[in-house]
């Protein structure tokens, strides 16, 4: 029996009641307010760790860094994942460096005591040293779950399921099929902001109109929709599309046709559509392309074949979400300094029928005046917003500013903020 078409709902959530209230700069500055987040809510959430295929055979593993914790997520004999904490039960020592490999155990490079890739001490080194046993010492589990392809880590051993914490995000987004998508670039960029800093900034259109005029050609700041749900939000960003803010408004800008339509082939020379033909014109472009990628865009709408749906998981996953390629951003904290943290930059393609080598990781540092333009498609756009967040944090810490200001095209930083609460408590 053929499986039932799956599709994304488009239906807009009731817009939430979280008024009007400034938002206190020290959420962003605080050492304090950092180690709170981390005792009360990175230590409880649900947090994207990786790709199931980046540890597909026995015995591969990729660590996981996540403020002063390493965890190690390793593929198992039986093809299960398990996750354990990077640490050497002997002394504290880590077991291994951050990044990808493959293990058939993992030896302690500071006294050889190895463990088994399930985690168990196979081996101290002169266990008869130790007259009080070596009883209890294997790897401490962490709690590890996956969907579409991805894996999840709690550090929360009483965590709810995965599928508890994703809420309504595998209904909107299991038509993407995001297990058949493959890694097509990865890096990881050393920020001098705040994470939340870098969260926001992903998290509302407002900031188009100014930081990233030249895109106003062919999207649509002015018409994206925000929807609020549980713990986690969503934008439809129209591109394919001209900004009301833009001369070509409802016309097919040169932007649109350069930078959507030529791309796929649509000869723009003799196209006489307007906007919503060049909209369908681009779909229409992409689904033909299905065959050639190995892939099936029949449970995919006109909005999601043109525009990106973009969707915030609590706390800190941004997913640029398009036809062919997804953008998946993770803003995780530096261990000691609320002023500085690592965004995580992997993008996938969907295209299971095509050879795509996976990338090694890259490594950028804004404060080194690091770019990302010329690495990546896309990386100039980036550039941008990595400009930008340094030197939000500065003024951030300034006297003269105190909290933040937020308008409604802000509503999902607010419900970010909101989320956040609950985790710290009504005294955050
Ligand atoms: Fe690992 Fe001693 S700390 S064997």
């Amino acid at each position: 029996m053929a499986a039932t078409p799956l599709a994304t709902p488009m239906e807009r959530a009731p817009d939430p009641e979280l008024g009007t209230a400034p938002i206190p700069k020290s959420r962003y500055t605080s050492a304090a307010f950092a180690q709170r987040e981390w005792e009360r809510m990175w230590t409880r959430a649900w947090l994207l760790a990786g790709r199931e295929s980046d540890a597909a055979n026995p015995g591969d593993y990729f660590t996981f860094e996540i403020g002063p914790e390493s965890v190690l997520v390793v593929r198992q004999a039986d093809g299960s994942l398990a996750a354990r904490y990077n640490v050497c039960m002997h002394r504290g020592n880590r077991l291994r460096e951050p990044g990808r490999g493959h293990a058939e155990s993992f030896s302690c490079l500071f006294h050889g005591w190895r463990y088994g890739i399930d985690g168990k001490l196979e081996a101290p080194l002169d266990p008869e040293s130790f007259p009080q046993g070596c009883v209890g010492l294997d790897l401490r589990p962490v709690r590890c779950e996956t969907w579409a392809g991805f894996v999840f880590v709690n550090l929360d051993a009483r965590a709810s399921p995965l599928r508890d914490y994703l809420g309504v995000i595998p209904d909107h987004l299991d038509p993407y099929h995001f297990d058949e998508w493959k890694v097509a670039f990865d890096a990881t960029i050393e920020i001098e902001c705040n994470w939340k800093t870098s969260v926001d900034a992903f998290n509302e259109a407002y900031h188009l109109a100014a930081t990233h005029t030249w895109t106003l050609e062919f999207s649509d700041d002015v018409r994206t929709v925000y929807d609020c749900y549980d713990k986690h939000t969503r934008m439809i960003f129209p591109e394919v599309q001209a900004s009301p803010r833009h001369p070509g408004a409802g016309t097919v800008t040169e932007g649109i046709k350069k930078m959507f339509l030529e791309r796929v082939g649509v000869d723009t020379a003799s196209f006489e559509g307007g906007p919503a033909e060049a909209r369908a014109a681009f779909a229409e472009a992409v689904r033909k392309m299905g065959p050639v990628m190995g892939c099936d865009f029949s449970e995919m709408n006109e909005a999601q074949m043109c525009d990106d749906f973009h969707y915030t998981l609590f706390p800190n996953v941004t997913l640029n979400i398009h036809s062919l390629f997804t953008w998946v951003f993770t803003h995780r904290p530096h261990p000691d300094d609320p002023n500085k943290m690592y965004f995580d930059f992997i993008s996938l393609m969907r295209a299971p029928a095509q050879d795509i080598p996976r990338p090694e990781k890259l490594h950028f540092r804004t404060a080194d005046g690091d770019t990302l333009a010329g690495a990546c498609e896309g990386g100039d756009l980036l550039d941008e917003d990595l400009y930008n967040l340094p030197r939000i944090q500065a003024g951030m810490r300034s006297a003269a500013f105190e909290h933040l200001h937020l308008g409604d095209q802000e509503v999902r930083i607010r419900h970010f903020h909101k989320t956040l609460e609950d985790y710290l408590g009504s005294d955050a």
